[in-house]
């Protein structure tokens, strides 16, 4: 059975239950499933369900579709994503987003949990992502190309598209959150980096690294949806004192930020 087959499958199984087309897709990071508090839920279908789905075993992340509405706007949110230093393949990880291409998505909204090297960010800051750097981690499109999603090269120089960033800082504004803007350097853990890597990552261009999110975007943009993502600054890479990590510290700054980038999430859906 070939990849896109495997797709199909899922998606027909899906339609069994869901009819409606979904016009924005939402990948909820780590500590940040609060998002679905606030929608009108149609349906909630637990990825274990799904078949050929991945099925996610990191903390924090419970692993479900959940279909529903914001305000008018129909759409799908991942809770719970698949990342490389899992084990899964880059086919896995982004399979979901493949699926909810053929559900009818044309716009994406990411989340993530970053460590911060821009040396104003702190601890809890919000970070729209206007472009990434690609280069360590495993391009999902390697391979035989999927014709049927989008092409064998495809252009990478808006990834992020520059009018759902300009919405998102408008609505920063008028919600008093404060919104940096910069670059993901996307790695693929489970390490955190060593302190020659944070400065590294800085050195290039980038402003925050993190484990997910630069797969899904590729495929997302692949099939020519729309993207959006925001990371929250959970910790920060490039500091004077002592400098140990651990995922407990990423979960609890993401879940403390989490209402603010919930907001700005749905304000953005809701008014699209
Ligand atoms: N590095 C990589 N991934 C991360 C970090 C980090 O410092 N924080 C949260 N995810």
């Amino acid at each position: 059975m070939t990849e896109l087959d495997k797709i199909r499958v899922a998606v027909d199984y899906l339609r069994i239950k869901v009819s409606t087309q979904f016009k924005v897709g939402v990948v909820l990071g780590s500590g940040l499933g609060s998002f679905t508090d606030g929608i009108e839920v149609t349906a909630e279908i637990p990825y274990k369900e799904i078949p050929y789905f991945p099925v996610s075993t990191v903390e924090g992340h419970s692993g479900k579709l959940i279909f529903g509405k914001l305000g008018k706007v129909d759409l799908v949110v991942l809770s719970g994503r698949f990342h490389y230093y899992e084990g899964y393949t880059p086919a896995e990880v982004v399979f979901p987003i493949r699926v909810l291409k053929l559900l009818g998505v044309s716009q994406l909204f990411l989340s993530n949990a970053a460590g911060g090297v821009h040396p104003n960010f702190k601890v809890g800051d919000l970070m729209i992502i206007r472009d990434h750097i690609s280069f360590a981690i495993q391009n999902p499109l390697l391979g035989k190309n999927m014709d049927e999603f989008g092409p064998r090269f495809p252009d990478m120089s808006e990834p992020y598209a520059k009018w759902l960033i300009d919405r998102a800082c408008s609505i920063g504004k008028e919600l008093d959150i404060d919104l940096k803007q910069g670059v993901y350097f996307g790695v693929t853990g489970p390490t955190f980096e060593t302190r020659s890597e944070y400065k590294m990552i800085k050195f290039v261009g980038a402003d925050a690294v993190g484990m997910s999110t630069v797969q899904e975007v590729i495929v997302a943009v692949h099939c020519g949806m729309e993207v959006f993502a925001m990371s929250v600054i959970t910790d920060l890479g490039i500091r004077d004192e002592e400098n140990a990590i651990t995922h407990q510290e990423v979960l609890d700054a993401a879940n403390e930020a989490a209402p603010k980038l919930t907001a700005v999430f749905k304000k953005m859906i809701e008014n699209l």
